[in-house]
């Protein structure tokens, strides 16, 4: 039955109104949370694989499995003596996905019964648990561990709730049941249909109004739960709580144990510890039908990366092909066996018109054999489809994975730049091109002059170079331009990359470049640091170390470091000694430039933006989608290490400099909250600074590190929850906003709204928020129905939400603001094409990864 309208509107307003163990955060920090629960039984689970492993290889293990159990020492006890540097951030990043998928369960399945064993549906619940448990092992032999740890997530959200919603607790029960997650058991004693199960709590208390009979015959149910009716069977229990309007009709009150605050709150911590020994006990069951090796992998467990190539297979190409396969090979069989041994292997070629196909694999010699099968050949015109190529890289690898492409031509397919981007944002990976003879005019082709049409292909060249250089820059990866003789000493950077625990200490791109000096903070942790440093040749630079040690550009072997050129990149490799404090780096030049310094280190971090509900329960859900200038902007940060602390979190964005200061909110469990208020307008990076664990920042415990991407405020967000809901798609904004009277100026929005082909029409389009006039006006293009709706507003009310319903109640929320900065400076026509490419970023963004935990869509 399709919900109504009415219903489908009440859920997304309220998000606030979540019936279960609190997502993620909880007000008073008393209460255990969907996240705490599913953290706890992924570090319990892994550990005791981990033990078991070494007891089959007859090796000790030491770590004591109880409550007091980090990231940190799970990862590093399950790595035994490893003597290389560890880090935990794909541990941390997977179990961020699963409780992020986890909390997700309450938006999208709201009102779904059987996700959250409401109104006693055991049957459909174990069937909607049981076929995400198959769908989780499914994946995980498709080697598809992204998607696995996404459905994993969802079925644990429905297997916690269980001990929260039901009267297994109150039945007395110590351990989980297992019934639940083994389809071929019976459930035995399920309360029938005309059993009653409750009476009326008397005056608020409801410690005793399940009905002592059902407690003495052992008989399961669960609350009823409906925000809209207060119908539910006859003498019945309700779930509880201001939202359940089941729980106003006698029998009064409710049963859930979700905080310690709720009907039957004394229990929550009971009911909270069974759901860990449940949730460790469904990860039993997967780990016995997939293997140790897979369930590790499966929990992030690993140090190693993904190497990725994107490869451009043109006729020039035969010497890059030949360096891309002796680089990976050296890779390969250097760290074949060892924990560093790179977990996936990705290759996409292209070539004119061809893409593809991407080569997928964990197997080293299946992937020696493919880029093997590749040979350089072909090719129409100059420009080649690059950025089709890279988008497929971006979809098939896990997050933050490093990105290397090939090519020695500009990109055809450069309309692709703001998917392409947005991928980077929404997967956080870094992508670095290897550019080769991009800027020398010698050039393949039998068709010199198309390149070279107006006689000047250096400066096209230039132009296509910048491209790469915009998306290098977004995502903090580089773009290296070398010749083909040189490349070999250029792929350096891949094998740096290919280390473990390789952590960004400090990156700044200047652009128009100007002389500058940059500081960072190198600490103790950090090893084999190495600093990079791309620009024109004539660029110069002076280091200097915190002992007051200096070394200029001049100098390839000096007292820091050793120097290698490859073309425009400056490799420095630097010595070991004195490393730790303040250091300076002096760039001179006028072109544009990069530095970037990295090294490896178990202290690194993740982030992921996340917003509020709207209700005012105090808790958060991943944020999709771009933070808005002159908004607020919310990140959950998490440290990798248990030794550091945290104690300034920035947006940083070099081309001001503008930094901007965040609010720091810690949690119980080491993670912390942070807030930035009123983000202007740049492209921003987080960085991150901190001292010992107790926060200390002398010079010798004093820490730096950067993201790698970039955060972008937009303009204009367009908010897309469902593929299957009406489709926004904003097409400009006009006005000019600068004057310093708002009352004096109008801005306006035009968006083409349609339910698509197979849609059932749009219904309503209502103004949720902003003080303006809405008129629209209807269209047919190819087939389809088209709203198209005008926006105008004073410029005193400079944003809007459109809330746009269709006929069987898919709802999308579409937001746009003015452009308040750019309106000064920007033409007409350049507001315009911002406004179209922010809305191609918003139906790109379906098709990342990252994204898809938001698209009840890919929830197959
Ligand atoms: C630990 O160290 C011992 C002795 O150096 C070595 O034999 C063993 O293989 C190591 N174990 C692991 C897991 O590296
Ligand atoms: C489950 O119940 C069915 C009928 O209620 C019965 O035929 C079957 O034997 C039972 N199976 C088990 C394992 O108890
Ligand atoms: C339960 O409480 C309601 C409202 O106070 C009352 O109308 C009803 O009679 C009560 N039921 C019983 C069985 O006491
Ligand atoms: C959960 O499992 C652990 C380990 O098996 C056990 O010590 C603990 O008592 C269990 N907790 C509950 C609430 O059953
Ligand atoms: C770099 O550090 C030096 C020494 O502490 C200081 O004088 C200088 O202002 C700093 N420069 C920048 C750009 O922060
Ligand atoms: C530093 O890098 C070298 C080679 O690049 C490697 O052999 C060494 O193990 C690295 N050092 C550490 C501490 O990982
Ligand atoms: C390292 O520090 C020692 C003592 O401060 C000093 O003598 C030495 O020159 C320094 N080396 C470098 C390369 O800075
Ligand atoms: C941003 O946060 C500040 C302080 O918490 C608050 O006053 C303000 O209303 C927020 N702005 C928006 C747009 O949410
Ligand atoms: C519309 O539905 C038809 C039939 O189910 C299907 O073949 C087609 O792909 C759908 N089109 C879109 C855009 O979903
Ligand atoms: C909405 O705008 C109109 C005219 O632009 C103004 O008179 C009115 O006060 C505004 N209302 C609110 C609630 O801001
Ligand atoms: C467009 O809308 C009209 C009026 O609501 C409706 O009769 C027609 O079937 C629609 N066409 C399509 C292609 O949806």
């Amino acid at each position: 039955m399709a919900p109504s309208r009415s219903i489908v509107f009440l859920v997304l307003s309220l998000w606030g109104s979540v019936h279960s163990f609190q997502p993620l955060f909880t007000l008073n920090g008393k209460s255990t949370t969907h996240r705490d629960i599913t953290r706890q039984a992924i570090l319990r689970k892994t550990a005791e694989v981990c033990r078991d492993i070494a007891a089959s290889e007859g090796r000790p293990f030491s770590l004591a499995i109880d409550n007091a159990l980090t990231v940190e020492k799970v990862q590093s006890a399950c790595s035994g003596n490893s003597t290389s540097v560890l880090s935990t951030v794909r541990f941390h990043t997977s179990i961020a996905i699963m409780y992020f998928s986890n909390a997700l369960v309450d938006v999208v399945y709201a009102l779904s019964e059987e996700h959250h064993f409401d109104d006693e549906t055991f049957k459909g619940g174990r069937e909607v648990l049981t076929t995400d448990v198959a769908a989780v092992k499914a994946s995980v032999k498709l080697e598809n561990y992204m998607a696995g740890r996404i459905i994993l997530g969802r079925a644990c959200h429905s297997l916690q709730d269980f001990y929260s919603h039901s009267n297994w607790v109150e039945l007395g029960k110590t351990s989980p049941y297992s019934a639940l997650i083994t389809p071929d058991q019976n459930m035995t004693n399920l309360a029938g249909p005309d059993v009653a199960t409750c009476r009326n709590c008397t005056n608020g208390d409801c410690a005793n109004n399940l009905l002592p009979d059902l407690l003495q015959q052992g008989l399961l149910t669960s609350g009823y739960f409906n925000i809209f009716s207060s119908k539910k069977p006859a003498g019945k229990c309700s779930h509880g709580g201001s939202f359940d309007r089941t729980s106003k009709k006698d029998p009064i009150g409710g049963i859930n144990k979700d905080t310690v605050s709720s009907s039957h709150g004394p229990l929550h911590q009971q009911a909270a510890d069974l759901a860990v020994n449940a949730t460790v006990e469904l990860l039993e069951n997967i780990r016995l039908a997939v293997g140790d090796t897979n369930f590790l992998r499966l929990m992030g467990l690993s140090q190693s990366t993904v190497l990725c190539f994107v490869i451009d297979t043109t006729g020039s190409m035969s010497d890059d092909i030949a360096e891309a396969k002796r680089v990976s090979f050296e890779i390969i069989d250097k760290k074949r066996g060892t924990q560093q041994e790179p977990s996936a292997y990705i290759l996409v070629p292209f070539n004119d018109p061809s893409v593809g196909p991407l080569v997928l694999t964990t197997d080293a010699d299946k992937f020696k054999a493919e880029i093997n099968k590749l040979s350089a050949s072909g090719g129409g015109d100059i420009p080649e489809m690059c950025l089709s190529g890279l988008q497929l890289a971006l979809t098939a690898a896990p997050p933050s994975s490093e990105i290397f492409v090939f090519t020695d031509a500009p990109a055809k397919d450069a309309d692709l730049k703001s998917t392409v981007s947005a991928l980077i944002e929404s997967t956080k990976s870094v992508v670095t091109f290897m550019l080769t003879d991009v800027l020398a005019s010698r050039r393949r082709r039998s068709v010199p002059g198309q390149w070279a049409r107006d006689g000047s292909s250096r400066a096209m060249n230039q132009v296509a170079a910048q491209l790469y250089r915009d998306l290098a820059k977004a995502s903090g990866g580089q773009a290296i331009d070398v010749t083909k003789s040189d490349l070999s000493a250029a792929t350096t950077v891949i094998e740096d990359s290919s280390t473990s625990a390789v952590v960004n200490v400090f990156q700044v791109v200047s652009n128009p470049g100007k002389p500058d000096k940059f500081n960072f903070t190198v600490d103790g942790s950090i090893k084999n640091m190495t600093i990079y440093i791309t620009g024109t040749s004539s660029l110069t630079f002076n280091i200097s170390s915190p002992s007051g040690a200096s070394q200029s550009s001049s100098v390839s072997s000096g007292p820091l470091a050793a120097m290698t050129t490859a073309g425009n990149l400056r490799r420095l490799r630097l010595h070991s000694d004195n490393q730790t404090g303040l250091w300076e780096i002096d760039v001179n030049s006028n072109n544009p430039y990069s530095v970037k310094v990295i090294g490896q280190s178990s202290v690194n971090f993740i982030y992921n933006l996340v917003e509020p509900h709207e209700g005012t329960h105090g808790d958060y859900s991943l944020k999709e989608g771009r933070p808005l200038t002159g908004g607020n902007a919310t990140v959950l940060v998490t440290v990798t290490s248990d030794a550091v602390k945290i104690t300034e979190v920035t947006l940083y964005d070099s081309s001001g400099p503008t930094e901007v200061i965040g609010t720091l909110l810690p949690q119980d469990d080491g993670n912390i909250l942070v807030t930035f208020t009123d983000i202007p307008a740049g492209d921003f990076v987080l960085r991150i600074k901190g001292g010992d664990s107790t926060g200390s920042r002398s010079t010798t415990n004093s820490f730096q590190r950067q993201a790698s991407t970039q955060i972008k405020p937009s303009s204009i967000s367009v908010t897309v929850t469902d593929v299957t809901r009406p489709v926004c798609d904003v097409v400009s904004t006009t006005g000019n906003c600068s004057s310093s009277v708002c009352s004096s100026s109008q801005w306006g929005l035009t968006a083409n709204i349609s339910d698509g082909v197979n849609g059932t029409g749009i219904d309503s389009l209502t103004v949720r928020q902003g003080n303006g006039t809405l008129n629209t006006s209807t269209s047919i293009s190819g087939g389809v129905n088209i709203t198209v709706a005008s926006y105008s507003a004073s410029c005193c009310s400079p944003s809007v939400e459109l809330k746009i319903v269709d006929k069987v109640g898919n709802v999308r929320l579409c937001t746009g603001q003015v452009k308040a900065a750019a309106a000064t400076t920007a033409a007409p026509a350049n507001t315009t094409a911002n406004s179209t490419a922010f809305g191609l970023h918003s139906v790109s963004v379906r098709h990342s990864l990252w994204c898809a935990l938001l698209l009840p869509f890919f929830w197959w």
